[in-house]
């Protein structure tokens, strides 16, 4: 018998085990976070087994990322990731969403044949934080761990740089036990916008705490690794900045650190090879249909995963 339905709560260890049998691993954090409801996992089980999913992160109503595409290997070829997808594509053009994924090899052609085009390239960067980092970059006296009262300033930055407020998905990591970073400027050495957002800041609230966040860092312990992303900063040396005070702070987890890096962030590519880093695979960025999202991209240094965007 078989059955399709969104994945709830309750799922995240059939999900888990599904990752597990095409050769992924997901710690129960992650899945729970997957299936805790910042977006939907459309299921199809089969004799009561769950054998196929795909999901829909749909973020302040504007944009979608597609992820988590996997069937069972005793399940391929039958057209159950087409019918998952066509699921999860109709829910987005119904709700005007565009849709972007990042694609793995073996998923590419079945985006391509559904509509998905190439828009840019995702590199992949793992490095050995107990290997000290070098050079080491100058800002980092800036950084420090993230603060609850910096959120605020956080989820702009991201709305700005992504295109879409990320809110909830910012908060349930962060209060879910990530790892986090603030890159803050001194009072009277930050960069012409802070300067404007420091004044209209003190115009609207006439709150104004003497500082300024320019950038943040999340890490998310995955089974193995740890993920660096988001990176969302103002400037190239803000990101490399952020990323050389976390692997100085990931050096006792021992575990290897991992970034996933879009193409169009050439600077921060070279800084990373020349600091260390291994550049490990290369995948597509796919999108449907639509143009680009509206964010400053440029500012956009490192996912906080494939599936989320
Ligand atoms: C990629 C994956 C989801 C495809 O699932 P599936 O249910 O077998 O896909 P479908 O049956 O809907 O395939 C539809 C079409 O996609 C293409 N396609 C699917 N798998 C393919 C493969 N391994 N190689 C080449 N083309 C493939 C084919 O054109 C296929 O049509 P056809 O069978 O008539 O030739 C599955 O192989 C998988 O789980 N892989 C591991 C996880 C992964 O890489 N997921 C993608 C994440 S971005």
């Amino acid at each position: 018998m078989e059955q399709m339905r969104c994945l709830g709560p309750g799922d995240a260890g059939a999900l888990r085990q599904l990752a597990e049998r095409i050769g992924w691993s997901f710690t129960p954090e992650q899945a729970a976070l997957y299936v805790g409801g910042i977006g939907r996992v459309f299921g199809l089980w089969r004799d009561g087994g769950l054998v196929a999913t795909a999901a829909l992160h749909p973020y302040d109503g504007r944009v979608a990322r597609l992820g988590n595409v996997m069937v069972d290997p005793a399940h391929r070829r039958q057209g159950l990731a087409t019918r998952l997808l066509k699921a999860c594509l109709a829910e987005a053009r119904s709700a005007s969403l565009r849709v972007c994924l990042v694609a793995t090899e073996m998923g590419e052609p079945l985006y391509r044949k559904l509509g998905f085009e190439t828009i840019e390239f995702i590199h992949r960067f793992v490095f050995d934080p107990a290997r000290p980092l070098s050079p080491q970059p100058a800002a980092m006296g800036n950084v420090r761990r993230l603060e609850p009262g910096d959120l605020r300033d956080v989820v702009r930055l991201d709305e700005r740089a992504f295109g879409a407020s990320r809110r909830s998905l910012i908060e349930a990591l962060f209060t879910g036990g990530a790892h986090a970073w603030a890159h803050m400027a001194e009072d009277g050495v930050h960069q012409d916008f802070a300067f404007g957002l420091q004044r209209s800041r003190r115009r609207m609230s006439g709150v104004y705490s003497g500082r300024v966040c320019q950038g943040f860092a999340l890490g998310l312990q995955r089974s193995s690794r740890t993920n660096l992303g988001a990176v969302v900063a103002d400037a190239v040396s803000i990101a490399q900045a952020l990323v050389a005070y976390a692997c100085e702070e990931l050096t006792e987890t021992r575990a290897l650190v991992r970034l996933d890096v879009p193409g169009w962030q050439t600077d921060f590519r070279a800084w990373l090879a020349a600091s260390g880093f291994r550049e490990e695979c290369v995948s597509p960025l796919m999108q449907f249909g639509h143009a680009r999202d509206c964010g400053a991209w440029s500012r956009w240094f490192a996912l906080y995963d494939p599936a989320l965007g």
